[in-house]
C-alpha cells in the first residue's frame, strides 16, 4: 500500500473514470489509509428492498439510463427474491423483491415501502474494520464470512446503522464475478434510444440519512467513531432551520471522500417538517436521497424528463432574484438554460455546483434523488436550502401533510 491513497477502484476503472474526472465529479481527496481505524475504499452497492423487483429494473435502466449486469432468482436458486444489478459509471444499485410470499423482503415493504436497506461500503480489510467497530460498541448484524463460487471468493460482514439500514462490508480481493457470488452475469433486452448517451451519471456523490429529532449529533458521533468519518464544513443549524420547513443538517465523509453522508434530523418549526413527513412514511429513519454524480447535469434532466421522471419545480422568482446573480457569479450555461429545466445553483469559496431533485420515486413520499454537478464547490446546496424548501412545501401542501 502507498503512502496516500489516491488510486481508482475496480469499480471505477471499469467504467473507464479518470482520476482527475473524480476529484471534479464527487471531490475525491488523497488520503493515508493507514492512519483510518476503519478504512473504506469507496461504495460498493446501494441496496433497494422494492415491491416489484422486475418492473423497477425496467424503470432505472429506461428513465435512469442503468445497464443490467448481473441477476439472482429462482432460475439461478435462489427461490427468496429476485434481485437485479444495475450500473452506471461506477454506481452500483441492486433491487430486490420477495418472489416467496414467506420471503421476509415483504415486510420489509409491508413497514417501510420501496427502501435503500444496504449503503454496502468496499473496504480493503473486513476482519480489522469488524474489529474496532465492535470495540466502540457497533452492532455487528453479520460476522465477518467468506462467499464463493467459480469467479472466486469475496469476504463479508455487516454493521447496522440509522433504522433497519445497514452497512454490508465487502472486501473482494480478485473476486472477478459480476457481482456477489450466486450472481450470474445478466444483459438485458432493453434497448436504449437511438441517439440516448452511453450512461446519465457516473458516480454517486453521497447518500442522505433522515433521523429522528435528536439524533443527528448521536449518528455523527457514530460514523466518527465507528468508522473514522470525519465532519465536512458544511451544515445547517437553526438559523436555516426555523424559517424554512425546518431540518438539521450535518456532513460526516471517508477518507477519500468518496462516501458522504449528510444527517438530516428534523427542527421543530411552524409547520410540519420534510423529515417529519419522511419518518412516518419510513416508519422511522432511512436513507432520503441519493445524489448521482453527471458532468452534464442539462443532458441528463433532459433525457431523464424525456422518460417521465418528474422533478421538483424551482419557482421563476429563484433565478429572477437579483440576489441570485450576484451570489453565483458566472456558471458554464446561460441562467436562461437553468431556468428552463429548474436547475438550482450554489457557490461557495471553492467552486460553484448545479443541482436539481427528483419527486419521490415510489407511491410513499420518501426517498428520491438528486443529480448534481461540481465545479470545485464541495459544498451540498446549502445556499438553496430555502429555494428548495419552498419547492418542497409546495408538493407536501398538494398531498395534505403540511
Ligand atoms: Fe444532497
Amino acid at each position: 500500500m502507498t503512502d496516500s491513497t489516491f488510486t481508482l477502484t475496480n469499480q471505477e476503472r471499469e467504467a473507464q473514470l479518470e482520476l482527475d474526472q473524480l476529484q471534479q465529479l464527487v471531490g475525491l481527496v488523497p488520503y493515508d489509509e493507514r492512519q483510518d481505524v476503519f478504512p473504506v475504499t469507496g461504495w460498493d452497492a446501494i441496496v433497494f428492498v422494492v415491491g416489484n423487483a422486475t418492473q423497477a429494473a425496467h424503470f432505472y435502466q429506461s428513465a435512469f439510463g442503468m445497464e443490467l449486469v448481473a441477476y439472482s432468482g429462482p432460475e439461478t436458486g435462489n427461490r427468496d427474491h429476485k434481485a437485479y444489478v444495475l450500473k452506471s459509471g461506477s454506481i452500483r444499485f441492486v433491487l430486490k423483491g420477495g418472489v416467496d410470499p414467506d420471503s421476509p423482503l415483504h415486510d420489509h415493504v409491508r413497514r417501510h415501502g420501496d427502501g435503500v436497506v444496504d449503503i454496502s461500503l468496499e473496504v480493503p480489510d473486513v476482519d480489522r474494520c469488524v474489529e474496532h467497530a465492535r470495540s466502540v460498541g457497533a452492532t455487528v448484524v453479520q460476522e465477518p464470512e467468506d462467499l464463493r463460487d467459480d469467479y472466486g471468493a469475496v469476504r463479508i460482514a455487516a454493521i447496522g446503522t440509522y433504522g433497519e439500514t445497514r452497512h454490508t462490508l465487502v472486501q473482494r480481493g480478485d473476486y472477478s464475478g459480476p457481482y456477489l457470488p450466486g450472481y450470474v452475469p445478466r444483459r438485458s433486452e432493453y434497448t436504449r434510444r437511438e441517439g440516448a448517451p452511453k450512461r446519465l451519471f457516473q458516480a454517486l456523490d453521497h447518500i442522505v440519512g433522515n433521523v429522528e429529532l435528536g439524533k443527528m449529533d448521536e449518528w455523527v458521533e457514530f460514523y466518527r467513531r465507528v468508522m473514522g468519518f470525519s465532519n465536512m464544513a458544511e451544515f445547517i443549524g437553526d438559523d436555516i432551520a426555523t424559517d424554512y420547513s425546518a431540518l438539521m443538517s450535518k456532513v460526516v465523509a471517508n477518507g477519500n471522500h468518496r462516501v458522504k453522508f449528510p444527517l438530516n434530523e428534523p427542527a421543530v418549526g411552524k409547520r410540519k417538517s420534510q423529515i417529519d413527513e419522511y419518518l412516518e412514511f419510513y416508519r422511522g429513519p432511512g436513507a432520503q436521497h441519493l445524489a448521482l454524480a453527471t458532468n452534464d447535469i442539462l443532458r441528463t434532466v433532459d433525457c431523464m424528463r424525456a422518460e417521465g421522471v418528474e422533478f421538483l419545480a424551482t419557482p421563476d422568482s429563484y433565478y429572477e432574484d437579483p440576489a441570485l446573480r450576484e451570489r453565483i457569479g458566472e456558471v458554464r450555461v446561460p441562467i436562461e438554460e437553468l431556468q428552463k429545466r429548474g436547475i438550482l445553483v450554489d457557490r461557495d469559496e471553492d467552486g460553484y455546483l448545479l443541482q436539481i431533485f427528483t419527486r419521490p420515486v415510489q407511491d410513499r413520499p420518501t426517498v428520491f434523488f438528486e443529480l448534481i454537478e461540481r465545479h470545485g464547490s464541495l459544498g451540498f446546496g446549502k445556499g438553496n436550502f430555502k429555494a428548495l424548501f419552498e419547492a418542497i412545501e409546495r408538493e407536501q401542501a398538494k398531498r395534505g401533510n403540511l
